[in-house]
């Protein structure tokens, strides 16, 4: 027989274990706290404030979970992927889709194209570009060098040829070398314009290219020339994220001078 005393302490255990959560932490009321509001203990998606010096439940918009007052994107929430938001909660509402959106606000891949991703905010999905070769990153929300984008290795461009040229819309000195799938921005020696029907730098006139008028800047110059931009590459939107650290795309290697 089960000793009295030993089945009360089994049971404060099991009480313990299995009680409300209350119990184990209790819930901060966001009427005590200078900020006003206060994340929700057991659900990450979920924050109190102190309304009319009442305590009150929100949720996050869709897709975001609680980061702290005038933190994360909007309204206090965050990208749940941007920190440890969610660690030993869960996320009490389900994810509400829209077109090309998983939930209505966050950052998700292109159903087609290694190059684009969808920036979705309250059910509005906005198309986002790769520039410079960079391909879509899952994991990291961003462009990225395509050696460190899992299935999405080789670049697009390079498709046809791993090895071969690609015109760089109607540049006339740049253009894309793809070396194993991986695409490079390269340009002409000084003189040479970009035939896109050899798909190799030549001398001057091509059917498309004339001899250069001005001649090309020592600097790697690669925003200007609007009409040169390849259409893929072209208008970068607002709000496409910065570049990896230290990734600029573009390797251009200086030329040598005489
Ligand atoms: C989100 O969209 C819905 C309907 O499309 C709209 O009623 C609501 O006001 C929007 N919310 C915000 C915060 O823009």
């Amino acid at each position: 027989m089960v000793p009295q005393s030993l089945y009360l302490s089994l049971l404060v255990l099991f009480l313990a274990a299995h009680g409300s959560h209350a119990q184990k932490q209790q819930q901060e009321d966001p009427c005590q706290t200078k900020s006003r509001v206060v994340g929700d203990i057991e659900y990450c998606d979920r924050y109190w404030e102190c309304v009319n010096g009442r305590p009150e439940l929100f949720d996050c918009p869709n897709g975001l979970v609680f980061a702290g007052k005038h933190r994360g994107v909007t309204e206090g929430c965050d990208y749940p992927w941007r920190a440890n938001y969610c660690d030993g909660k869960r996320q009490a509402n389900p994810p509400i889709p829209a077109e090309h959106c998983d939930w209505l606000y966050g950052i998700f891949g292109h159903e087609t194209s290694c190059t684009r991703y969808w920036t979705c905010w309250n059910g509005t999905a906005t198309e986002q570009l790769c520039i410079g070769g960079l391909l879509y990153n899952e994991r990291a929300r961003s462009c990225d060098w395509p050696e460190n984008v899992e299935g999405c290795q080789k670049h697009p461009l390079c498709n046809d040829d791993a090895n071969g040229n690609v015109p760089l819309g109607k540049s006339c000195n740049r253009y894309w070398q793809c070396q194993g799938g991986y695409p490079r921005l390269q340009r002409c020696p000084a003189m040479l314009v970009f035939d896109r029907r050899s798909l190799r730098c030549v001398v001057p006139p091509t059917e498309d290219c004339d001899v250069p008028t001005t001649p090309p800047s020592l600097e790697g110059d690669l925003p200007e020339g609007r009409n040169e931009q390849e259409p893929e590459e072209e208008n970068l939107p607002p709000g496409v994220p910065p570049l990896p650290a230290g990734a600029l795309p573009i390797p251009l290697r200086a030329r040598p001078r005489n």
